[in-house]
């Protein structure tokens, strides 16, 4: 369906056309002032400049060729030259009766589907899943989700960090213990064994220790630098052993992000982009891009108009060892290779925005990508706890993310319990479903470039701009929606009437608005604009339903047409949090 506010453009821009002055001028914008108005056109102040008039005047010629439109209720030219519109009751009324009746509730899939690649999680194996990579996890499934709501060819690929030093640490910890495991034996030619010889338990415990060790110990460090460039370079038993890790992680991982609701097409690497290296070091040496610097390989990025200094991007360090923009260069070459996409998203850390910057620079100088190929960095902010440091455990370590979620959801179950508004036996449950909708729009209804604080309290309220708010107005609307039904009513023959009141007439206005919200929120990767589409729909639901005594209402026909009303507004937030990722239980 053709968005309300196109409907309105295309019959100002004739207007324009029709008293004389260029449709080019013609731009209508949602009002910024509801009290006065629903849409705007700033037109006539912009038109000033080439018509030598007065911008009232050209608004005032422009809006006497709208007050004949079916759309319009009301059009106005007022000081200095705005045009104020307000939308028929009618045409309104006839908008929500087809979203109603659309599957798609009005949303048009995309004339041209993009092929786009979207990079997030970036889990490390063998580390436990920290609050840290919570934020990449929920944007990036966000996302992918709006796109394909949209009709786009979504990729999601969670690009595992499974190749650093991290893997030397873990073998050089594990042969400290286990020295007699064939994996250490150079001189084993056999079948290792299926089994890994380690749990996830053991291995969250290897790694720290390991870690902590090398930074005490030299020889230690040096003998995971050492087992990390033997892994590398494909020594048998190390590969066996690193098969385990990944394989014993990676099932711990999905077992997470599966609780998170959160999905990947792909379960890549930084491992698997290790094959690209050679062809493409030796692509960017012979077209002389890379050139040796005190031993490292590098390239150029710096451009003329850098405010501040890019350095150059580091290809192979002095020992020929790759780095970690080496491995994201060459997995731009396998993704342009696997699936030639028109775009490749990053949502990343923000702090690793500069790494980025030379990456894509050095992407598009060494032609890896096409010239339209469009490599985009979201970068998000930090989670803070309340005292405006990141998020911590109360001992001051890193917040393991089972924990944060395990902390949400009984917070959650207390408030539930508390109200008595569901049965024990499904308390739990809900706990979790509306939980997760805590964490989830707590963090989305952020603009994802902002630091924020994870306030548990406040996300788990069920009022004000949190996600137990969304579902509770869902829950709400469908117990209405059940009453009526569970008393004999069906809204098979159900009319959406013209609004009977301003509240009423604001809350269609919203809903009707919702292709523009989510397609808006997709073209600028800001989930947090959909969340503050459906904020403002539940608030104006709320607002309707409690000046609004509906199953009381003695004309059938009103009342049909305000319980239609009403289902349209619930499946509207329900895609719409679905597209959000989260989803609503029956009751709460
Ligand atoms: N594993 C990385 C980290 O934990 C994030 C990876 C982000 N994606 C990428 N293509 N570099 O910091």
């Amino acid at each position: 369906m053709k968005k309300v506010i196109e409907e309105i453009s295309e019959v100002v821009a004739e207007a324009f056309e029709r008293a004389g002055y260029d449709a080019g001028f013609a731009r209508v914008t949602v009002s910024n002032r509801p009290d006065l108005c629903e849409y705007q056109c700033n037109g006539a102040m912009a038109a000033k400049k080439q018509y030598k008039k007065a911008p009232i005047q050209i608004a005032g010629d422009v809006v006497a060729y709208l007050q004949d439109s079916e759309l319009i209720e009301k059009a106005e030219a007022v000081m200095p030259g705005f045009i104020n519109i307000t939308l028929n009751r009618k045409s309104l009324a006839e908008y929500v009766q087809k979203m109603a009746e659309d599957q798609e509730l009005s949303v048009e899939k995309t004339a041209d589907p993009e092929t786009i690649v979207i990079d997030y999680g970036g889990p490390n194996v063998a580390k436990p899943l920290h609050v840290g990579h919570l934020r990449s996890a929920i944007i990036g499934e966000s996302i992918r989700r709006m796109g394909r709501r949209l009709g786009h060819h979504m990729i999601g690929d969670v690009h595992l960090g499974d190749w650093g030093l991290q893997m030397g640490l873990i073998i050089t910890e594990l042969q400290e213990r286990k020295p007699e495991l064939p994996y250490f034996d150079d001189s084993y030619t056999g079948e290792y064994p299926e089994e890994a010889p380690f749990t996830i338990s053991e291995l969250e415990e290897i790694y720290p220790t390991a870690s902590k060790k090398s930074k005490e110990d030299d020889a230690y460090k040096n003998k995971a630098l050492q087992a990390t460039a033997e892994l590398q370079s494909g020594r048998r038993g190390y590969r066996a052993l690193w098969r385990h890790i990944i394989s014993v992680s990676v099932t711990d991982l999905k077992k997470n992000y599966e609780k998170l609701d959160v999905h990947f097409d792909l379960w890549k690497g930084e491992s698997d982009a290790q094959a690209y290296i050679p062809d493409m070091v030796q692509m960017m040496k012979d077209k002389g891009y890379a050139y040796e610097d005190q031993g490292a390989l590098i390239v150029d990025v710096r451009e003329e108009k850098d405010q501040k200094e890019v350095p150059p991007c580091m290809i192979l360090k002095s020992d020929g060892a790759a780095l970690y923009t080496t491995t994201d260069l060459a997995t731009i070459v396998e993704r342009m290779q696997d699936f030639d996409p028109d775009e490749i998203l990053y949502v990343v850390d923000k702090r690793q925005e500069m790494h980025f910057i030379q990456t894509f620079r050095c992407a598009r100088k060494t032609g890896l990508v096409k010239p339209e190929t469009k490599l985009t960095f979201l970068g998000f902010g930090t989670m803070n706890g309340k005292d405006g440091k990141p998020f911590k455990t109360r001992e001051g370590g890193v917040m393991r993310l089972e924990t944060l979620i395990a902390d949400i959801d009984r917070e959650m179950f207390r408030k539930i319990v508390e109200n008595k508004s569901v049965k024990d036996k499904d308390a739990e449950e809900t706990a979790k479903i509306v939980g997760l909708s805590a964490i989830k729009y707590g963090d989305l209804s952020n603009q994802a470039s902002k630091d924020y604080v994870f306030d548990v309290d406040r996300f788990t309220s069920f009022e004000g701009n949190t996600g137990p708010y969304i579902l509770y107005t869902i829950v709400r609307i469908k117990s209405i929606l059940n009453k009526f039904k569970a008393e004999g009513g069906s809204l098979e023959d159900a009319k959406i009437l013209n609004a009977a009141s301003d509240i009423e007439k604001k809350l269609m206005l919203q809903l009707s608005r919702y292709n523009e919200a989510l397609t808006g929120a997709f073209e600028e990767k800001a989930p947090h604009r959909l969340c503050a589409y459906i904020y403002e729909l539940s608030n104006n639901f709320n607002s309707f339903y409690h000046e609004t005594r509906i199953l009381t209402e003695e004309n059938e026909g009103q009342k049909k047409s305000w319980l239609l009303l009403l289902k349209t507004v619930q499946r509207v937030l329900e895609d719409a949090i679905d597209v959000l990722g989260f989803s609503a239980p029956e009751e709460m």
